[in-house]
């Protein structure tokens, strides 16, 4: 009866664990973004920075930040950025893509990965999936 209980408080309580875990992957991504990324990326176009602003970046098409003056490389790789290719970036960007002009970064550590996934999914406010499958 009592590991029922305990399971049953368990049950109810995972909803606000995770909504607590989410709260610290992002807020740990911020802080590894700071480090590793914010030097040369900006969140939006109000600041301006060497690399294009990373608002909205999940499932972006590569390349397509208004203004932004891409590599060739980027603008013609015709990729989107989702969860996994993002990761691949991270972890040897220009190995990833030969002639992108972003330094390499080499995170290849898959919690930090997590982490800084966890913070540009929260900068993110438009599903850019379902603006693509409008157009
Ligand atoms: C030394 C500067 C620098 C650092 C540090 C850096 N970037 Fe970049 N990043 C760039 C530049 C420059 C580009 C544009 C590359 C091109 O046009 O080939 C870019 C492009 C990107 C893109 C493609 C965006 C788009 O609009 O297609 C992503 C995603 C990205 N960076 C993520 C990151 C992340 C995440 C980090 C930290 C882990 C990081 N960058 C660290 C300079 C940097």
């Amino acid at each position: 009866m009592h590991r029922f209980i305990a399971l049953a408080a368990l049950c109810l309580a995972t909803p606000a664990l995770s909504n607590t875990f989410d709260e610290v992957k992002v807020s740990a991504g911020k802080q590894l973004f700071d480090a590793e990324c914010r030097r040369c990326h900006a969140v939006d176009s109000t600041d301006p920075s060497y690399g294009p602003p990373l608002e909205n970046v999940l499932y972006r098409g590569a390349g397509t930040y208004p203004d932004y003056d891409y590599s060739t490389a980027l603008s013609a790789s015709g990729i989107v950025w989702t969860p996994a290719a993002l990761r691949a970036w991270m972890a040897d960007n220009d190995g990833f893509m030969p002639g992108t002009k972003m330094r390499h970064v080499g995170i290849e550590d898959r919690t930090v990965q997590d982490f800084i996934l966890a913070y540009l999914t929260s900068i993110t406010t438009q599903d850019n999936r379902a603006i693509e499958g409008q157009e």
